[in-house]
Formats: structure tokens, sequence, C-alpha cells
């Protein structure tokens, strides 16, 4: 059609060249995006498979652009019990007992990096076994990883149950050729689900960072580091899934686990027409992400004068890049909402106004700060705070994502090797083991102690390796045990589906002979017995050579014991909180019920509060028994899969271990707590007197309130340490919660507090204390706090006391340092939506 030039008139050659345009545009965009430098792998597989966001994912073993030095052993699984898109991954694995690597054709630029694993044993091959580093080119991604236990850590770390972890990481490849290498430890394998690597756009990483503390701006660039991808959360939102994040399939978590105190701040979203502040901003992060924030609760009474406050568990003695994103979803023009960012106590950014940085509403914008974390350094916060400088519109402030990066040190970003290394000299082995179950069982650590726990874990998998001739086998497996021989899947399909709404016992754990269970009780000697009650006894133990286990043994005569083992047993398996006490494993031979539990070294709140000679707890130790069981019911209520009621809530269920730290006990009676349709379940009433919930009592319908109300005997418990029914006493006295109410109501808790505080409190927490016990004995359940609510009040109270205490020390710690300044307890307790409609 087209002979020559001359012939084509002047429309025609505009449309020409605009074609013209458009392809060089495209193969422009091509190239720049990257899209011929994917990889995606299904390890260990013949097969290839297209994911739920359509994305094909091929064969390992075919090999087109990349080649697999050795061929290892693929090893596949019948069960997946994983609901995340990448269900259909992780049926297969790829093991390697040397050392192997994948080599990928690419070209120079920056990449992606994202290892799946899914552990699973199947046949000899046992998954907890296996210790092993990766590398990628020059950077070293991980040493002496072990995935079970990184998935324990990272468990606690979100406050979630996964049985997967995805690993992600971005680094500079400057040849054609990016290497993955996997090494494994001596006499131990390496193992892989899937690989991803996707090429980045160069501007993912190229902006210049503030260094935290000074207002230097340095540049920063992937040339010199690698980077792990530590969190990314979309604040104030829902979880993103890696569908609605399309240009690198990145998952968005929820920040909700990170809030240091959740009633700082609201959440708050706009949807309407948000664009980038510039173009360099686009492909960053999802739109989505800037569509939800967090601003700071309008608590209208006082001015605001506290900071809201994330924090985030780290390694330590690693550099941290930390994303912001913000976007200005309410105002039109600037100078609106001012404030002041504060990333580990060190002011980052001051009168910090989004509008003005992002240059207009609803522009998409992010800056990056960078912090060195010390040695001992393991908790990375994350403030925002008022501007007192500018007056009224310094006191709000917004975020609406933010994502935490480690940056690579001497061309490493694995942080294990080093602590390890301190461990073997340092600890006996007797004190190791007993850390190791503690760590091991998932929840045992506290907030501090988590990651170092997880090294002691660590050191265990590996001290195991070299005993492992001598030790039976079958010693450690508690953590994943995913069926995938028949026998044990046929068994999980056989047993009953028990009656409280949950689906059949899922039972993960270690199972005891009940050999194992007479030697470590000395045959259920008497003077062993650290507990009694309708289930039957309690035993302390010892089990593998010096750790510590509570055993509990049923009576198997009981029919009810009999639904409540399998109850426990299943609820234990799914629940890992430091703050609830953990299974280690139980027995089922010969029709006994018996459970293993860690050892609590300081037994029942109880016995430190009346009724035994132990020394009297303080004020102090008191509050944070009262604020770890509230943890572990608020992660009960809100942190697992369904909601569930523990109906049992008193003080002989918070135990108390080596070092005081508090948690809940005794999930026999728990049940699965309402669904979404349902706002209350029915059920006999159970539970113990004293601590009943006098709705649930009338009207035989448990809703979460039920454990509020017993709590709330609890605190009344704690702070006049007496027993909760008390025949003896005159009537009018005989029941602490309706006799402690008549003093609170009247003010004048004081008067009848337990007299062995000795003045050592200060009354102000003590007040507050008084005022949230009354809230959780409201008599209608939908007029209780949440235990959400509790944990909040009770963290304030705590902080009210210890700055009376610093001030009477002559210390100059305000009450300011963590953001509670003056906080009006007229914070909602009940709000929108929060409402139960009991029918
Ligand atoms: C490394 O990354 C930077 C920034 O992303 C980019 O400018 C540079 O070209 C990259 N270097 C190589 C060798 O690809
Ligand atoms: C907010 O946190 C910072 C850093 O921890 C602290 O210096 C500041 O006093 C806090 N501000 C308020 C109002 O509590």
């Amino acid at each position: 059609m087209l002979r020559n030039g001359s012939n084509l008139g002047l429309n025609q050659r505009m449309v020409l060249l605009g074609l013209l345009f458009l392809v060089l545009i495209s193969t422009f965009l091509e190239a720049g995006y990257g899209q011929v430098n994917t990889y995606l792998l299904n390890c260990g597989s013949t097969d290839s498979i297209v994911d739920a966001n359509g994305r094909r994912w091929v064969a390992d073993s075919s090999g087109e652009n990349f080649t697999l030095s050795d061929n290892g052993t693929a090893v596949s699984s019948v069960t997946v019990e994983d609901n995340s898109i990448y269900q259909s991954l992780y049926k297969t694995l790829r093991v390697f007992n040397s050392s192997a690597y994948y080599s990928f054709n690419v070209s120079p630029g920056s990449y992606c990096i994202r290892l799946h694993f899914y552990p699973f044993s199947a046949g000899s091959l046992n998954i907890n076994d296996s210790v092993f580093d990766v590398t990628a080119n020059e950077l070293r991604l991980v040493s002496q990883f072990n995935v079970p236990v990184e998935i324990l850590c990272w468990n606690s770390r979100m406050n979630e149950v996964h049985n997967s972890l995805i690993k992600e990481y971005f680094l500079n490849v400057s040849s054609n050729e990016l290497k993955i290498k996997f090494v494994p430890s001596v006499t131990s394998f390496a193992f892989v689900n899937a690989i991803e690597i996707t090429e980045v756009m160069n501007n993912m990483f190229v902006d210049a960072a503030t260094k935290v503390g000074t207002k230097e701006k340095l540049p920063f660039s992937l040339n010199e580091h690698g980077i792990e991808t530590m969190y990314r959360l979309n604040v104030g939102g829902p979880a993103l899934e890696p569908g609605k994040d399309r240009d690198l399939w990145r998952k968005w978590d929820p920040d909700d686990n990170f809030m240091f105190s959740a009633n700082a701040a609201i959440a708050i979203s706009n949807r309407s027409n948000i664009s980038y502040s510039s173009l360099n901003a686009s492909s960053i992060a999802p739109l989505l992400v800037y569509e939800t924030a967090r601003i700071m609760s309008d608590n209208e009474v006082v001015e605001k004068r506290f900071n809201v406050s994330w924090r985030f568990l780290v390694d330590p003695n690693f550099e941290y890049l930390i994303r912001m994103h913000f976007c200005e979803l309410v105002y039109d023009k600037q100078n609106q909402r001012i404030f002041r960012i504060y990333i580990n106590n060190k002011t980052a950014a001051e009168e910090y106004d989004v509008y003005l940085q992002a240059r207009g509403m609803n522009k998409a914008y992010h800056e990056d700060f960078s912090d060195v974390l010390s040695r001992q350094i393991d908790t990375l916060w994350l403030q925002l705070g008022p501007e007192p400088s500018v007056g009224p519109s310094g006191i709000d402030a917004i975020l609406n994502g933010v994502e935490i990066f480690k940056l690579s040190k001497n061309g490493s970003l694995a942080h294990v090797s080093e602590r390890i290394s301190i461990n073997e000299e340092g600890v006996s082995t007797k004190k190791t083991k007993s850390k190791v179950l503690w760590a091991a069982t998932g929840i045992g650590a506290s907030v501090v102690t988590i990651s170092i726990a997880c090294v002691f874990l660590l050191h265990h998998v590996r001290k195991r390796k070299a005993d492992s001739v001598k030790e039976d086998p079958s010693s450690w497996r508690p953590l994943f045990v995913h069926a995938t021989m028949a026998s044990t899947t046929n068994a999980a399909a056989k047993s009953p589906l028990i009656n409280n709404g949950l689906p059949a016992p899922n039972r993960t754990g270690r199972r005891f002979t009940l050999a194992e269970i007479r030697v470590a009780t000395s045959n259920f000697d008497e003077s062993l017995v650290i507990g009694t009650g309708g289930f039957g006894k309690v035993y302390k133990g010892e089990i593998d050579d010096g750790i510590l286990v509570a055993i509990k043994r049923g009576n198997p005569q009981s029919q009810q014991g009999a639904a409540e083992f399998e109850t426990e047993i299943e609820m234990l398996s799914k629940l890992r909180h430091r703050h609830l006490v953990s299974m280690i494993g139980f027995c089922d031979e010969q029709k006994e019920m018996i459970l293993v539990y860690e050892y609590m070294a300081n037994g029942t709140l109880r016995s430190h509060l009346y009724g035994t000679s132990q020394p009297a707890l303080s004020w102090k130790q008191r509050l944070d028994a009262c604020i770890g069981a509230a943890r572990g019911l608020h992660y009960l209520h809100t942190g697992a899969e369904w909601c569930i009621i523990h109906r049992d809530v008193k003080t002989t269920n918070i135990l108390l271990d080596g070092d005081f730290v508090a948690k809940m006990a005794d999930f026999g009676l728990s049940r699965a707590g309402p669904s979404l349709d349902h706002t209350h379940v029915s059920t006999a009433v159970k539970g113990s007197f004293g601590y009943l919930d006098p709705e649930y009592f009338r009207r035989q319908q448990l809703t979460q309130k039920s454990d509020v109300y017993s709590f709330g005997v609890v605190l009344f418990e704690v702070v006049c340490a007496r027993p909760v029914i008390n025949p003896s006493l005159p009537k009018d006295q005989s029941n602490l919660a309706e006799w402690a109410l008549r003093w609170q109501r009247q003010r004048s808790l004081e008067s009848i507090i337990d007299p062995k505080l000795d003045g050592d409190y200060s009354l102000e927490s003590l007040r507050k204390f008084g005022e949230l016990a009354e809230k959780c004995l409201a008599d209608e359940g939908k007029n209780r706090p949440n235990m959400g609510d509790v944990l909040w009040h009770l963290e304030y109270v705590l902080h009210l006391h210890e700055a009376y205490r610093k001030s009477r020390e002559g210390d100059s710690f305000g009450s300011t340092e963590l953001g509670f300044t003056d906080v009006p307890f007229s914070l909602p307790f009940v709000r929108e939506g929060d409402e139960e409609h009991v029918s």
C-alpha cells in the first residue's frame, strides 16, 4: 500500500510516525520493565503449574535459560496445609545433600529474589533436620538456616500461624549470571520449594535516605548493599495479596500486630483518585497502599500529647532502611497536619507536612530513612508524634504504609552464625536445652528473648545433628509433621469431629510413649504432683535429660475428659503465642490422655497472691502478670484463625514461668467463638464459680465478653489478694466481685486492697486499674471493653506507675516517653460495630 513517502498525505505520515513511536516506546518499556528477566521455578517438580494469579511456574528440571548443577532429590507431598495462593507450588520441594546451584541467564540490573519454603517430612526425610546456607552471586542470604525455626520466629513476630515462609531479597547483578547456591551444613541437607526472580525497575532503591538522628540525606544504592525485606505493611488497611500488586507480586500485611497501643490511632480510607506525586514514585508501591492510613485517634477531651508507635522485631547489628509511604487523604491545603517522625527514639524528621512534601492532596509519596541497630538491640521503633512548635495543626499525624529492609553488611544478610558462636561458648548444655524447648513450643519467649530463643533452638538443631546417632529419631518432631504418608492422612481423616464446632483435630507435637512418660514422672510418683483438677493430676516431670515439663494425666474414665483432651491438643497445636502455655506433646497410648507442657516454674498466679507462704508480688509484678494474661486472651479472641473463648479465666489458669512471664493455660473448656453471622454461641454453662459472667449464666450464650467479665474478677483478685468466693466471710463480703465493685463505685478501692502492697504503688494507677476492673464487670457484655481495650488500659496503668516510681527516684523520666501523656480514660469502650446484638 505504501509505495513511497511522497505519496503519503500529512495525516498518514503523522499516523506512521505515531506508530513508530509506539513501537519504540513499547520496546523501551519492555527492556526497562525487564519482563523477559523473570523466572518462576516450581522446584522438585516435573510439571509446570499455573498459580491462582495466573502466573506460570515452570518445573525446575526443565532448564530453559537456567541450569541446575545437581538434581538433588525431588520430594512431593500428598497434602498441603497452607491456604496461600501458592498452595499448589508447595506440593513439591527439591532436596540437596551437597552444595548445588541454580544458574540463571539474566541481563545486568536490579533483581528481586524470593525463596519459598514449605517444610514437610516424607519417608525418611525429617525436614526439621535441614540446616543450610544460601547465597545469590556474592551475597550471602542466610546462614545455618533452619526453616521450621525461622517459621516459628516469623509467626511469633507476626503473631500469626503460618506453615510456609517466603524470604525476599533485592540485589544488583552486574554480569549475565545470577547464581543461587544452596550449601547444606555438614551431615545435613538443604531444600527449597520455589524460586522467584523478577527484574525490578532501577528506581526501586535510588532515593537518598535520611540518616536518623542527623539531617543528612545520604545517597543509597543497591550497588553497595543487598537488601532483605523484613516487613511490608499496609498501614490502616487490610492485607494486600500479591495479586493486588502486579508489578512485583508483593504481599502487604496489615499493621495491627505491630502497633504498640492500638487505640492511639484510628484507620481511615479514601478511595478517590490518588495518584503518584512523581513519575519516580510509581511502581514503588501500588496505589491501594495509599488509600488507607492511620491518623491519631481523636480523643477530644485533652490536647493530643502522645505518639502513635509501632515496634518491629529485627536482627541486631544491622543497618535498616525504613521506607514510609505517605498520602494526605483529608486536607486539601498545607499546614493542616504537621508531625514529627521518630525512629528508635531519635528524631528522624521534624515539622513533617505530607501535603507539602507530596505537593498536594491524594498524592502518593514515600520517604526513606536509615538507622543502624547495635548488637543488643532487636527492636525497631517507629513513632509519629506531635509537633509542639506549630500549634493546633501539630497534633495529628498520618501514615499509609511502611517497609523495613535490612541492609547487608560485609556481603551478608545472614544473622544467625555470629550469635550461635557466642552461645556455643557461653551456655551450658542443660540450660540450652531447656531454653530450646521453651522456644520450640513457640510461645515461651518474651519479646526480648524470642530472637535469642530462636538461636538457642538453632543451636539445638545443630547439636542434634551431631548427636543424631545415639538419639531416638522421634524425639524431635514437634513442629512440622505435615502428613505425607498415607497412614497419617488416614488417621487424621478418621478422627471424629468434636462437638465444639471446630474441624477434626489436627495434632501436631511430639507423641510420647507411655514408657517415656513413666520414666519422666518416676511412674506417676505422687510426690511429683503439682496440681489436681477436674481433668486429673498434673505432675512435674523431666524429659530428654533435664528438660522440666508439666505432665497432665487425664482420667481415662471421663467421657467429658476425652472431648476436652482432643480440644486441648487441637487448640494448643494451632495456638502459638508467648502468653499461652505451650504444649510440647501428648501421649495417647493405651487410652491414656496425657498432655505434656512447658514447665512453668513459678506456678499459678493465685499461689503468689494468697493462701501460700510465697513472698508477695509487687504492684508492678502484678500489673505485668495481668498484662501478660490479657495479651494471651486478646490473642485467643482476635489473633487465631477462629475467635476462641477461653471460658475459664481465673488466677489458677494464669501461670508464671521462671521469669514471672504470665501465660494463659488450660484450654480444655475453650471453644470457637461466634463466627461472622452469629454473635454468640449457645452452650451449657461451664466455668468456675465466682468468675462467671452473669449474662452468660442467665442466657447461656457465650461471647468474648464473658472472658472479659472473668478477667475483671481476676483484676480485683490481684489487687485485693483474697479468694473470689469466701463463704466464711459475712454474706455481703463473700463474693469478691460484688464486694470489690461496691468499694470501687464509691471510689475507695484503696481501702480494701492487699495490705502487702504496702503503699508501694501510684494511687493514680490504682484508680485507673479499679475503673478498668469495674468496666469489665459491667452487667451487659456490650458495655464491657474488649480485650484489646483492656490491654491498652493496663499498659497505661503500668506506665502511670512506672512514671510515678521514676519520679520518686528523682529520675527525670517523664510520663511522655512511650506516648501515653495524659490519655483520658474516656476512650470509648464500645466502638461502633463492636456491639453484640444478643438475640
Ligand atoms: C545497580 O542498581 C542501581 C540502582 O538501582 C543502578 O543504577 C545500577 O545501574 C545497577 N548496577 C548494575 C551493575 O546493574
Ligand atoms: C514520642 O517519642 C519520642 C521518642 O521516643 C519521645 O522523645 C517523645 O517525647 C515522645 N512524645 C510524646 C508526646 O510522648
